[in-house]
């Protein structure tokens, strides 16, 4: 019986994973945690079940990774030694992506680095909407033997259409493009992209596209929102120019520091995410994703052997 195996500060989404798992398979799925205690100097013990299924997905999203890859790095082979044959992660949100290329010299590639970490631990990955920019394949960033890529673009479109029909969908950069064209086709939205120049963590400024949206609900999409800046000059931007009203849609809702004070101070009224990272602003859950997604590469694995096969599943 395959194994689901998650660490108990997400034991609500494994929870519904679980669920979703159990409605696409035909094999139930169980599901065990990772107990972990911390050393007084900061160092895990970590206890898995002493007895592993050969089939074992570890669910484990990556915001906060530091901590978390350590973790990730001594649990994936405690669990081939444990009995695990075949180890996948299901991480919805995957960290260091954003930092594939040396942009000064010396400045290490992270994405291609933490992308072998991983490919090294595990047999297969399955993540939403990782940042890939100027590499095309999540094989590519992460070259592990399968590598899926879903998307919740189209469901938050959705979620956008239902909360606001008739909203105009706006990428707040060219990276976003991918993202916000899937959920306006998905959900019959007008969409358009800004730009943007990024001089600092805390400091970006967003160009508009050359659109009347005077009266207009205008809903900024984007993978994610870290410092809230990026969402925040663009909601500024649309608040001068006379918008009806800015409500924000993001997959990954990292939303550090100040950064949901900052979204409102620009002019931004409701937030929704998914649940890749636990916040009050979750709306769409994204087990009905991952579930039959885990299900499907588990079995075509089984079928086609160890073949390295990538590909990327959108929904
Ligand atoms: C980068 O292009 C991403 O898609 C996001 O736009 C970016 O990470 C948001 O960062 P922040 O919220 O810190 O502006």
């Amino acid at each position: 019986m395959p194994l689901l195996l998650a660490f108990d500060d997400e034991a609500a989404p494994a929870q519904r994973l679980l669920a979703a798992l159990h409605a696409a398979a035909a094999e139930p799925w169980t599901l065990a945690f990772v107990a972990r205690h911390r050393f007084p100097d900061g160092e895990w013990r970590l206890r898995l079940p002493p007895e592993l299924p050969a089939e074992v997905a570890l669910y484990r999203s990556l915001h906060q990774p530091n901590e978390k890859l350590v973790e990730l790095l001594l649990a994936a082979p405690a669990a081939r030694e444990l009995g695990a044959r075949r180890l996948w992660l299901v991480a919805p949100y995957l960290a260091y992506m954003r930092q594939d290329a040396a942009f000064t010299p010396g400045e290490v590639v992270s994405q291609r680095h933490v992308g072998r970490w991983l490919a090294a631990a595990f047999d297969g990955l399955i993540t939403v909407d990782p940042h890939l920019h100027r590499v095309g394949t999540l094989a590519e960033a992460v070259p592990v033997a399968e590598a899926h890529a879903l998307s919740a673009a189209a469901l938050l479109g959705a979620l956008a259409a239902q909360r606001r029909p008739g909203a105009l969908l706006l990428g707040p950069d060219e990276e976003s493009a991918q993202w916000v064209q899937q959920a306006g086709h998905a959900a019959g939205l007008e969409t358009a992209v800004a730009r943007k120049v990024r001089h600092g963590d805390r400091d970006v400024e967003v160009a508009l596209p050359p659109l009347d949206v005077r009266g207009r609900a205008v809903v900024i999409l984007d993978d994610m929102a870290s410092t809230g800046r990026t969402v925040a000059r663009a909601a500024a931007a649309l608040r001068a120019a006379g918008t009806a009203s800015v409500d924000v849609a993001v997959t990954h809702a990292l939303f550090v520091g100040d950064a949901l004070a900052a979204m409102q101070a620009a002019g931004v009224g409701e937030v929704w995410s998914t649940d890749s990272v636990p916040h009050a602003s979750n709306a769409v859950p994204l087990a009905p994703l991952l579930g039959p997604a885990l299900q499907r590469s588990v079995r075509s694995f089984q079928i086609s052997g160890n073949s390295t096969t990538s590909s990327i599943l959108r929904k």
